[in-house]
């Protein structure tokens, strides 16, 4: 299975991805663990560019294309062959991402941007994307680090960012599923696990019908 987790930031992603990743290989999985933008040489070097360097200047579809660069890297390098040796992904972003920031956020039609990332990655598309939604005010209380460029935008445009992942999960409720991020970690643990196994017998009962 390939298995995204995505939302603003502190709703506890990394450490939900540690769990994730932890609770699958007490299952006797192979997981590999990646991160959109990131993980590959080309997409470290992307993604500095990307978020640590406000004094270059990117237009917006040139900042949507550098995205997809480091992404099309990420799953040339790292994502098609785990899902092909029968490993499981789990990643920290994906295409969502992109949806919410370039698309309802930026300046890109946002099911353009969804359709180009079907199109590209054709196979390598997510199984499941979990979405760990909560409110802004405590997203803030658990997020101690520096802000990189697009995070330091401002509270208000947060908000805007939670709501476009709203927006895109009531778009796409097949692909994209939410997860209520407020309580403990524990809790919120186990609500992913109990939608990665919804999505595992889904996946069983697809492929008992079409074989
Ligand atoms: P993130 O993976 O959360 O990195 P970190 O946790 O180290 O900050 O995300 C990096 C930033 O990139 C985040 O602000 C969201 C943004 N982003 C986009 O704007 N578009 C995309 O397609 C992706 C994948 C991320």
């Amino acid at each position: 299975m390939f298995i995204v987790l995505d939302g603003i930031d502190g709703g506890g992603k990394s450490t939900q991805i540690e769990r994730l990743a932890g609770r699958l290989r007490d299952r006797g999985e192979t997981v590999v663990c990646c991160a959109d933008p990131g993980t590959t040489a080309a997409g470290l070097q992307i993604r500095q560019l990307l978020l640590n360097r406000a004094d270059i200047a990117l237009a917006p579809l040139t900042e949507l294309m550098l995205f997809f660069a480091a992404r099309a890297q990420l799953v040339a390098e790292v994502i098609a062959p785990a899902l092909a040796a029968g490993q499981t992904v789990v990643c920290d972003r994906f295409l969502l991402s992109s949806v919410v920031y370039q698309g309802h956020l930026g300046q890109i039609p946002p099911a353009q941007i969804w359709e180009l990332g079907q199109r590209l990655f054709g196979d390598c598309q997510p199984d499941l994307t979990l979405v760990l939604d909560l409110p802004v005010p405590l997203a803030a209380t658990r997020t101690q680090r520096a802000l990189d460029r697009i995070e330091s935008r401002g509270a208000a445009y947060l908000e805007s960012v939670r709501q476009a992942y709203l927006s895109a999960a009531a778009a796409w409720p097949d692909a994209i599923r939410l997860v209520d991020a407020s309580p403990s970690a524990d809790v919120v643990a186990e609500q992913i696990a109990a939608e990665v196994a919804a999505r595992a017998t889904a996946r069983v009962t697809e492929r008992r019908a079409c074989s």
